[in-house]
């Protein structure tokens, strides 16, 4: 069956056969990547509409270059200077949109839930690139690929996620993800910023970074999400680098052929050491964002051969 959904609005609703259908794309679009010609018209004559209404670098550059080399108009919204500034709402702004007949909705907001609202007034796809706390799918889907392609699978592997879980959408996606995956998930954090609802995660819990991170096969750094923090969830910046940041000595318990990944963007010395981040040896988080575009470029070619089928004789025919 594999990806069959119109919208990507979160790995929860995602059986374990649409994640690699996602997946086993975007392998093949990581090649087209590397080369110096990195054009397809796949999405010719398509139209996707990215609309940030949150700061982004990487997720609103890999949205942006994935669609352009995959032959999509793309046209970036500055919320900034919108309507919305001038009190126009969500959906009125979303309503315009439709009018003009976009395929591709791409949509990051500061409140969950936001962009499932948003899906179900227009006729588009729609892809959530980030609401609140509550999902980040593509990322945890580019997570997955380079987890997949630095150990050779994606199941039964120890992967511990660490930091601050509660302010997350990135943990929560793919905690998700990688439990669907059948994957032993540790989450290692301060219990302040750990979720109230953490024993639905189904995770083992630990408060110690070495404790946690023993034996396990994938390090992945959380941000410290100022931003949604309306206290003092940590004592202080040293404090929680001492026992949370991640360096040498931590991850000296883990297996030997640990990968260390962050989502960016990152706080060095605050959750990571900045030597163990730009270690090639250990640090796959440049591939994180190489990944990132082929995941994005595989999920818009899905959502739109499930909309329109004339693109799914050119999607099954892409040769590269
Ligand atoms: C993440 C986000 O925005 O949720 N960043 C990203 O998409 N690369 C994580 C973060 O901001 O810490």
């Amino acid at each position: 069956m594999g990806f069959t959904q119109k919208h990507l609005l979160g790995i929860e609703p995602l059986f374990p056969v649409a994640i690699s259908e996602i997946l086993d794309l975007a392998d093949r679009y990581v090649d087209l990547n590397r080369r110096s010609d990195k054009h397809s018209d796949i999405l010719a004559g398509l139209t996707q509409i990215n609309m940030f209404f949150e700061n982004s670098t990487r997720t609103q550059a890999s949205f942006e270059l994935a669609g352009k080399r995959l032959g999509a108009d793309v046209m970036n919204m500055a919320m900034q200077a919108s309507s919305i500034k001038k009190g126009e709402t969500l959906i009125d702004t979303a309503l315009t949109l439709n009018a003009m007949h976009p395929d591709l909705l791409v949509v990051r907001h500061p409140q969950s839930g936001a962009v499932d609202l948003l899906a179900q007034k227009v006729n588009c796809s729609v892809l959530n690139a980030g609401d609140g706390r509550h999902e980040h799918p593509t990322q945890a889907l580019l997570d997955a690929l380079t987890i997949r392609r630095a150990k050779g699978r994606l199941h039964r592997l120890n992967i511990a996620i660490c930091g601050d879980v509660a302010h997350s959408r990135v943990a929560r996606s793919n905690i998700l993800l990688l439990s669907k995956m059948e994957n032993r998930i540790r989450l290692i954090g301060p219990s302040t910023l750990m979720p109230s609802s953490i024993a639905d995660f189904g995770c083992e819990v630990f408060e110690d970074m070495k404790e946690g991170l023993l034996d396990v096969d994938v390090v992945m750094m959380l941000r410290l999400q100022r931003e949604r923090m309306d206290g003092g969830f940590i004592p202080s910046e040293r404090e929680y680098y001492h026992r949370y940041g991640l360096d040498g000595e931590k991850l000296s318990v883990a297996k030997e052929d640990a990968i260390v990944m962050h989502p960016g963007p990152m706080n060095r010395g605050v959750e990571i050491d900045g030597e163990i981040a730009d270690d090639i040896t250990r640090s796959v988080i440049q591939e994180q964002v190489e990944m990132g575009v082929a995941v994005r470029m595989a999920a818009m070619i899905l959502l739109a051969r499930n909309r329109h089928n004339a693109v799914l004789d050119a999607a099954q025919k892409v040769s590269i």
